[in-house]
């Protein structure tokens, strides 16, 4: 179970840098509950890429990643090559839940040093490649994908068997390939975006071979479809969504997404590209300037409590931080009580995750007392059901808060004058005019 918990973004607690609640939240229960509509209404319309609210209920993808995965046994290793939304989410929940035994690597940057290092690891006759490209043309997974494609076909007859392909039904070089090279292939559904793309085979698929509760993810993530359609009172992500909206007006620029557990460690990752990609606009849907969005900062307990928080609580007022906290572990080790260390005697017979706790609770409350907004969400336990709940409420407060924003949440025009101007630097065809004006410009 999915729960918020908000005492330290209240005015009684926090004074002025707080808001009133429930009361705000009758405040804005016409824009949110416009919010909703909206988004429900677009949700038929594939262009408005909404599609990842209905795919958890996709049981018969699921079938087929899993049959896949049953079907390759013999993988040892599994190679993801993908970026940002095709490889974080995956990522996060293999940390968080995965076991083994086949060991699963991302390939997400195009250093080359790590990418030989991996190269040098593995057994080409061990190893299957995913490769995971919505659009089938991004350049860092291209680029790894010539180099294992080769470095497979070197080292095996069948090479083909040991490559996964995860793409657009229809758009991009990937698919046309795969089936020229009669690869398997998996599909991204159109009106699925990468950073909403975790509980499609681009997640699944992966997750599959680090023996994930893959059912379990998607009956989270279904419950939190649940808590989206319901009364304000009951409706977590538009609660959660309209807490950003109100700190972000009174100037909280920076958002602080901080869970409670090493396990949890790339969540954040795949937090700060959705928040961050999704809600950091120039336009609105209108096309006027709006500049919105506010900066996503990682941060994990309580290793960062030795780093950051420092800065959370004395620096500038201009965060709000969202603490992530597991109420139950799933294993727990007792701290011994040991002769002539009697000084930390209060640890003695205590557990592990008492202390975690204590730190997390005492955290939030040391930064109330700054008058540091920040609020709690909790996870009954660290589990697939919980943990798909949690990735999709994020993914809901994301959608909400680009309609309460009024911008486009699901596109990222930003991004790309950078890759053409990579394209023009690497001397792509037809990029020679944009690699002139680079030249001009002192870039080469
Ligand atoms: O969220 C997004 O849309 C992006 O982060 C993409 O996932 C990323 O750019 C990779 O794109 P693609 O899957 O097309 O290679």
């Amino acid at each position: 179970m999915l729960r918020l918990n908000l005492t330290n973004i209240l005015s009684e607690r926090i004074g002025e840098q707080g808001v009133d609640w429930p009361g705000a939240l009758a405040a804005h229960t016409q824009s949110l509950e416009a919010a909703r509509a909206a988004l429900w209404q677009r949700k038929s319309d594939p262009a408005e890429f909404l599609g990842w609210i209905d795919v958890p209920e996709d049981t018969e993808t699921l079938r087929q990643v899993l049959r896949y995965r049953q079907a390759n046994a013999w993988v040892q290793d599994l190679v993801v090559l993908g970026i940002g939304g095709s490889a974080l989410g995956a990522q996060a929940v293999s940390a968080a839940l995965g076991k083994g035994p086949v060991r699963l690597h991302f390939v997400d940057n195009v250093e080359p040093e790590p990418i030989l290092a991996l190269l040098r690891t593995l057994d080409p006759h061990k190893t299957l490649v995913n490769v995971i490209s919505k659009s089938g043309s991004t350049a860092e997974t291209m680029a790894a994908f010539l180099v294992f494609r080769q470095w497979l076909e070197l080292g095996l007859t069948d090479w083909k068997k040991h490559v996964v392909v995860t793409t657009d039904p229809a758009k991009g070089i990937l698919r046309p390939y795969a089936q020229a090279e009669g690869l398997t292939a998996f599909e991204v559904p159109p009106s699925v975006g990468g950073r909403f793309s975790v509980t499609c085979p681009v997640g699944t698929l992966p997750l599959a071979f680090a023996e994930v509760d893959l059912e379990g993810l998607l009956a989270g993530a279904r419950k939190s479809n649940e808590q989206a359609r319901a009364a304000l009172e009951h409706n977590l992500p538009a609660q959660t969504a309209l807490i950003h909206h109100l700190f972000s007006r009174k100037g909280k620029n920076i958002v602080v997404f901080m869970p409670y557990s090493t396990r949890l460690r790339y969540l954040p990752d795949w937090f700060v590209q959705l928040h961050d990609e999704s809600l950091g606009k120039m336009r609105d849907r209108t096309g006027q300037e709006v500049r919105t969005g506010t900066t996503a900062v990682r941060a994990i307990g309580t290793t960062d409590q030795h780093a950051q928080v420092q800065l959370f609580r004395e620096g500038p007022h201009d965060k709000l931080i969202n603490i992530v906290r597991l109420l139950n572990p799933s294993e727990n080790l007792e701290i011994p009580a040991v002769k002539g260390l009697e000084a930390l005697d209060y640890l003695f017979g205590k557990s592990f995750f008492e202390l975690l706790d204590a730190e997390a609770k005492a955290t939030a409350h040391a930064l109330a007392k700054a008058k540091q907004p920040n609020y709690t969400l909790t996870l009954e336990k660290l589990d697939a059901y919980n943990l798909g709940w949690l990735l999709q409420h994020l993914m809901w407060q994301t959608a909400f808060l680009g309609e309460l924003w009024n911008i486009n949440a699901f596109d990222q025009p930003g991004v790309e004058l950078g890759k053409e101007y990579t394209y023009a630097l690497m001397g792509r065809k037809g990029y020679e005019p944009l690699a002139q004006e680079l030249r001009a410009e002192g870039v080469e």
